[in-house]
């Protein structure tokens, strides 16, 4: 069932143009305006959307990443204040109950206890108070039939199939997918952007399968190669700023998670507020510079970190080539807003390819396991 590949996480790692075919397929519809329709087939309930004014996200893990980036997307594109929370702190310490707000628990299980908890409590709190505070629950999840699709108001499905690795990796883009879905959808009701922003934003969404593509295609050797750089490495950084910071945090925790090399994800401006004191030749640093808003920013850190002797890896659009990097892992070029997609691929194959050359059991690492069932 590996279909040829040596690990699942592979597998799944190649699947992923289809995944994000899959969920333009479902969710988009690119030739709204001539046919006069949405161009978000999610038929959200006016109950969960009406007077929305903030929303908060609970989830743990992988999950929680990619809820930082639906953070960015629902604030930047539909203008509503968003919060994320690990599941399992606010289950235990939650904020002030705010009016009109829709939580929303991801996780790709269905089954993770601190985030069915968080939302459980979150119901309860809230049931029985006036409409404006009433709980509106909604969940993105790949299985609509688990424990969370019974407790939710509505479910999004992510549609990415079965993922086997422990290591979440088409699950993850899958629910960053759900979240251009989520924002764009509630951005066209808001009118917070053009419908001609709208068709931008979809003509680059659709682009994004054969750009995965060309990822693997032209970098995944690369990548194996470069893989052979840290047999004996311990500590790698990763940075990242703006809506690749969640990428910095994912590609540190894919790392840790399958190869036990510690790795920490920061936003790059908060290298020099501590961390780089822990940097020097034997730590080398994974800047990902897409572009955009803050490209400048991120090659000024990265060069911050090169001068303490740091190996740089640059995950950098095709024309960007920039010296400061000891290795480029090129990706396609795209726009700031869809870069996150593109940048966690080759993360995703860096730590697969160390793993795998350390000879760890890449598909089911040590102390880990697939839904975290217990708190
Ligand atoms: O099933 P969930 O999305 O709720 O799982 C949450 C985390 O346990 C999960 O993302 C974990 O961090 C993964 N092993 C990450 O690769």
């Amino acid at each position: 069932e590996k279909q040829g590949f040596r690990h699942f996480m592979l597998k799944e790692i190649h699947e992923q143009p289809s995944v994000v075919r899959t969920c333009l397929e479902v969710y988009f519809n690119p030739d709204w305006q001539q046919k006069g329709t949405k161009p978000v087939n999610l038929n959200l309930s006016s109950e969960l959307i009406d007077n929305l004014e903030n929303i908060q996200i609970v989830a743990c893990g992988t999950s929680w990443h990619a809820s930082l980036v639906g953070k960015y997307l629902l604030e930047q594109i539909a203008e509503i204040p968003t919060f994320v929370q690990y599941a399992s702190e606010y289950r235990y310490s939650p904020s002030p109950i705010m009016a009109n707000t829709m939580t929303i628990g991801v996780t790709q299980s269905g089954e993770t206890a601190d985030t069915l908890a968080a939302l459980g409590m979150e119901r309860q709190r809230r049931s029985g108070l006036d409409k404006p505070y009433r709980p509106r629950i909604v969940g993105i999840s790949n299985r609509p039939e688990s424990t969370l699709g019974g407790m939710v108001d509505q479910l999004i499905n992510t549609y990415a199939g079965i993922e086997i690795g422990v290591a979440a990796t088409k699950t993850f883009v899958a629910q960053v997918m759900a979240f251009y879905v989520l924002a764009l959808d509630l951005a066209w009701q808001r009118k917070t952007i053009s419908p001609e922003r709208i068709d931008q934003i979809l003509a680059g969404l659709l682009q994004l399968p054969t750009q995965i593509e060309k990822i693997l295609q032209t970098q995944e050797a690369k990548i194996e190669e470069l893989a052979h750089n840290f047999p004996e490495t311990r500590d790698f950084v990763f940075l990242g700023r703006g809506i690749n910071f969640p990428i910095a945090l994912e590609g540190a925790l894919k790392l840790k998670e399958i190869s036990y090399i510690h790795a920490e994800g920061y936003p790059a401006g908060e290298m020099k507020h501590g961390p780089i004191a822990l940097l020097d030749a034997h730590v080398p640093v994974v800047a990902i510079a897409m572009g955009g808003s803050v490209y400048e920013k991120v090659i000024s850190n990265a060069q911050e970190a090169k001068a303490r002797d740091a190996r740089l890896i640059g995950i950098v659009p095709q024309s960007y080539d920039d010296e400061v990097f000891h290795d480029i892992l090129n990706v396609p070029e795209v726009e700031e807003l869809l870069s996150p997609i593109l940048a966690v691929i080759p993360l995703q194959l860096l730590s697969y390819y160390i793993a795998s050359l350390r000879g760890l059991d890449v598909d089911q690492p040590r102390n880990l396991a697939k839904s975290v069932t217990v708190e």
